[in-house]
């Protein structure tokens, strides 16, 4: 099954409750929700308490994207948050299987996140600690860029690499998550997809339309 998370940043904040009720009831899987620190990215968005205050609103799975150098001196920040799911960048610590492993030891799902420029296989000797895989499509930091279209070919390979080593893996997706580029990352082995100003935040639809055109454009 293909889960869809919509991307908070994308939110307007003067609203965000109500957007996360509205969501919820419109039939998204998980929420994911960026943080990132003005130095491994540069930009800022949302914080411990923001999400501790949206917590309350839903059940569906908070997926937490930490943007940020030394995410391991920050995990217990965001599972206090709320967290079910945390991911880090590969490139943000020197310490990967042990940040990883002390999310799983907390009872959360522990993702990985890898740049657009990161090889896969920065990934070969954590599989075994690893939930989800996030592929970003685009550099990150902010909303609203240009899918990078090698990103489908790296998909490909992540595909090939984890069905030759034995896992079985969600594979996420985030970055400009839309309508052109849904068929090709399904395609190539994407089951999460983060959808922002491409396919949900979007001015002239309701999020219960937007979800639905979603769900039927993907099934
Ligand atoms: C970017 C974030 C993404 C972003 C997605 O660094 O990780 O989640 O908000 O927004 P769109 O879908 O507009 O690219
Ligand atoms: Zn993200």
């Amino acid at each position: 099954m293909t889960l869809i998370g919509p991307s908070l940043m994308c939110a307007d904040m003067g609203v965000l409750k109500e957007s996360v009720i509205i969501l919820d009831q419109a039939g998204v899987d998980f929420f994911h929700l960026d943080v990132m620190d003005g130095s491994f990215v540069p930009n800022f968005t949302m914080g411990p308490d923001m999400i501790k205050s949206i917590r309350p609103y839903t059940k569906k799975p908070f997926d937490v994207h930490l943007m940020v150098k030394n995410p391991e001196n920050h995990l217990s920040t965001f599972i206090e948050a709320g967290a079910d799911m945390i991911s880090v960048h590969t490139e943000a610590t020197e310490h990967l299987q042990r940040t990883l492993q002390t999310i799983r030891d907390n009872g959360l799902r522990a993702g990985v996140a890898l740049n657009p420029s990161t090889p896969i296989e920065e990934l070969k000797y954590v599989l075994d600690v690893v939930d989800y895989i996030t592929v970003m499509t685009v550099n990150p930091g902010f909303a609203g860029q240009k899918f990078i279209p090698l990103m489908y070919q790296k998909l490909s390979d992540l595909k090939d690499m984890l069905f030759k080593e034995g896992y079985n893996i969600n594979i996420q997706v985030d970055g400009n998550i839309g309508y052109e580029t849904i068929p090709g990352v399904l395609e190539n082995g994407a089951n999460m997809l983060v959808c922002g100003t491409s396919s949900l935040f979007k001015p002239d639809i309701t999020f219960e339309e937007a979800v639905t055109n979603l769900r039927q454009f993907i099934e």
